[in-house]
């Protein structure tokens, strides 16, 4: 390995941090020694309807999995990303939506975020949504997005966002898990200077024949181009907010109520649901919010992330509104319509506190200086990152080139899984080490295991585990909570499993080497490898595929697909075009292959188990150490794979 460079806690901004060096050691050790005194004080972070007296119930034990925090606590989420603001900054602005086009943009202030909110409450009661009820958002990034979500919130309505880029088909899927009632989207979505057909897209997912709960659908008007419309089912968003009253009394929920489902892909089957619930989510996300991002009273914090995203939920709407931030929501990509988008948007808002991913960073690296072209970035104080680990390159790249040299950057390791950042920098306490998440977050236990599940002391390298709850963690799977035992917690007993493998070095830093299971991370976007097959064994051309993530310089990891055709059936360059096509319209353009390697026969097993491990090695050109291949049930196929990847487009 290279030598690494260490960069020193920033004095400056350790002088008005909210957590020193010192406080950081301090507060960790007692976040973990006594977990229950330490989260009593802290969950005061939001403000409760209700106290709680109960502070953590929480079990590992594989086949009593069980978790709950401040369990006889009530709250409401709205209320504390609004309400309990507008006394101190209701003409602050909220959220500043900056347009896919330069020229668009609009505030929403604190007040005016909370009337929407109500309304907009108002209008899903009169669609006949009541508590408990799951709504479906299916939204570009707009602020009504978040209006949405809030809304749901105020009604105590569990909100599951499916992101805008995914196809019919996908959001039928989800549609049919979730068994949500309404569906809210718009005619249409804005990005990168094309329109996304979101209404369309719902339309299409209604056909399916399993999807049967859907009684609502409220659509709201982004660019007005004609829609098709069902009198009986479809409203638009103004029609129904405009006649109903702005307010509207926030619902008590109990702070285990859901909060959210949120679907993420798994290393099999379908995408899983995840649900968080109302108090635990919401004290993680608000605090996590506050420390790693370093937070000040009126600054301007921009995440780049998609609704869509667990990114969207806790560090694009709760955790900013919680702490009474301005939040910017970003129509748009940080390359269009210039390379420099993303500095110039950070100049025309002044914002102070950047959080986006490698995948960006490394698609402007590609272009220099041109990503800064004639922008200042002078307000920029901190910088995050988040989605995929962050090669040093482009860490420093992104410190010296976007943050002049001056910006701390929090490189924020954490699944839609847990919530919210579980192991990361904090601005004013930790030196940085370019492509190190560093330390755990207070209460956060990590520990690296060996396959057996032994804990592994020292600097080491192993399967990164969670040892003890912390609030923001997932409870369960929507309708499946067998499922989630088995997915986290019967591969390593009585641990909460990541799925990640991590390197500990000898300063206790943590160094996230990516997925150890079968999930790939494009673009930081989480695909399931189990997933893409499934779509394209359903392809009627096609007999059995197996898909391996590639390195790739800007996403991250590509994917490569080995396809074995049904007997007679010629590859062509027309069938390669139509199997891209027929997995962007099963799943969505992300999870797109972007190699398709065709074969005869898959290097399997006598037992009938495909080697993934011998696929990966071929599809990166990795073939003179391949280990052992005599448990192939047919050895020559190797050689025969390695032949064809010549030809591979
Ligand atoms: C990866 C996104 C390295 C990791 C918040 C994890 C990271 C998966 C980092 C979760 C990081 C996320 N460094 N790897 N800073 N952040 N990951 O659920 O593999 O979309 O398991 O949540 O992304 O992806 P998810």
């Amino acid at each position: 390995m290279s030598e690494v460079h260490v960069y020193p806690v920033n004095q400056q901004i350790a002088e008005r941090a909210h957590i020193t060096e010192e406080q950081y050691s301090d507060m960790y050790q007692q976040s973990v020694s006594d977990p229950e005194a330490f989260w009593r004080e802290h969950g005061k972070i939001v403000d409760w309807i209700t106290p709680y007296n109960k502070i953590k119930q929480t079990s590992f034990d594989t086949g009593h999995v069980n978790i709950k925090w401040f369990e006889d606590g009530t709250l409401n989420v709205s209320a504390n990303c609004l309400d309990r603001h507008l006394a101190t900054r209701g003409d602050q602005p909220a959220i500043i939506w900056e347009g896919d086009d330069p020229a668009d943009d609009a505030t929403l202030t604190y007040n005016q975020l909370h009337q929407q909110v109500c309304q907009f409450a108002n209008a899903l009661k009169a669609q006949g949504v009541k508590k408990g009820d799951v709504v479906c958002l299916y939204m570009p990034m707009v602020a009504e997005a978040a209006v949405a979500m809030l809304a749901c919130t105020r009604v105590g309505a569990v909100h599951t966002i499916v992101f805008g880029g995914f196809s019919p088909e996908a959001l039928a899927g989800r549609i049919i898990d979730s068994k949500a009632k309404v569906v809210v989207t718009a005619d249409e979505g804005v990005r990168g200077g094309r329109a996304v057909p979101l209404k369309k897209n719902v339309d299409d997912a209604l056909k399916h024949p399993e999807v049967t709960s859907i009684e609502k659908v409220v659509v709201f008007q982004r660019t007005g181009n004609p829609v098709e419309w069902d009198n009986q089912r479809d409203v638009w968003w103004h029609d129904a907010t405009a006649a109903v009253p702005d307010h509207c009394d926030p619902e008590p929920m109990n702070a285990e109520d859901p909060l959210f489902i949120l679907y993420t892909s798994g290393s099999t089957g379908k995408p899983k649901g995840v649900l968080h619930t109302t108090g635990g989510y919401l004290v993680y996300a608000t605090m996590t919010f506050k420390y790693v991002f370093d937070y000040q009273e009126g600054e301007v914090y921009w995440c780049t992330a998609d609704v869509g995203w667990i990114t969207g939920h806790s560090y694009l709407v709760y955790g900013p509104l919680a702490n009474g931030a301005t939040t910017l929501l970003f129509e748009g990509v940080p390359n269009y319509p210039s390379t420099a988008r993303m500095s110039e948007v950070v100049d025309k808002h002044q914002v102070n506190i950047l959080y986006t991913a490698p995948t960006a960073i490394r698609a402007l690296m590609a272009k220099g200086d041109e990503a800064i072209a004639g922008t200042q970035r002078s307000s920029l104080r901190i910088m995050g990152s988040v989605g995929e680990p962050i090669n040093p390159e482009a860490w420093e790249w992104y410190h010296r080139t976007i943050g002049d040299s001056r910006c701390p950057i929090v490189d924020t390791w954490w699944q839609t899984e847990t919530g919210g950042i579980l192991i990361t920098p904090l601005p004013g306490a930790t030196a940085l080490k370019p492509g190190s998440a560093t330390r755990p977050f207070f209460g956060v236990q990590p520990a690296l295991v060996d396959n057996m599940g032994n804990i592994l002391p020292g600097a080491t390298e192993g399967n990164l585990v969670m040892l003890d709850s912390w609030p923001g963690q997932m409870r369960t799977l929507w309708g499946d909570h067998e499922r989630f035992e088995q997915t986290y917690f019967s591969t390593f007993k009585g641990m909460y499993f990541t799925g990640d493998g991590a390197r500990r070095d000898e300063d206790g830093y943590y160094w996230i080497t990516g997925r150890v299971d079968d999930v790939l991370n494009i673009s930081g976007h989480r695909m399931g490898t189990a997933e893409i097959e499934s779509a394209l064994v359903a392809f009627d051309k096609i007999a059995e595929a197996a898909i391996v993530g590639v390195p790739h310089d800007i996403k991250g990891q590509a994917i490569y697909a080995y396809i074995t055709l049904n007997d007679g059936v010629i590859p062509t360059a027309e069938l390669h075009k139509e199997v891209k096509d027929w997995v962007r319209k099963e799943i969505g353009p992300i999870a797109t292959p972007d190699f398709l390697h065709w074969t005869d026969a898959l290097p399997k097993t006598r037992s009938g188990k495909i080697m993934r491990r011998i696929l990966r090695k071929i599809a990166t050109g990795d073939t003179g150490s391949l280990g052992d291949t005599s448990t192939l049930a047919d050895p020559s196929v190797v050689d025969k794979l390695i032949a064809e990847k010549e030809k591979v487009v």
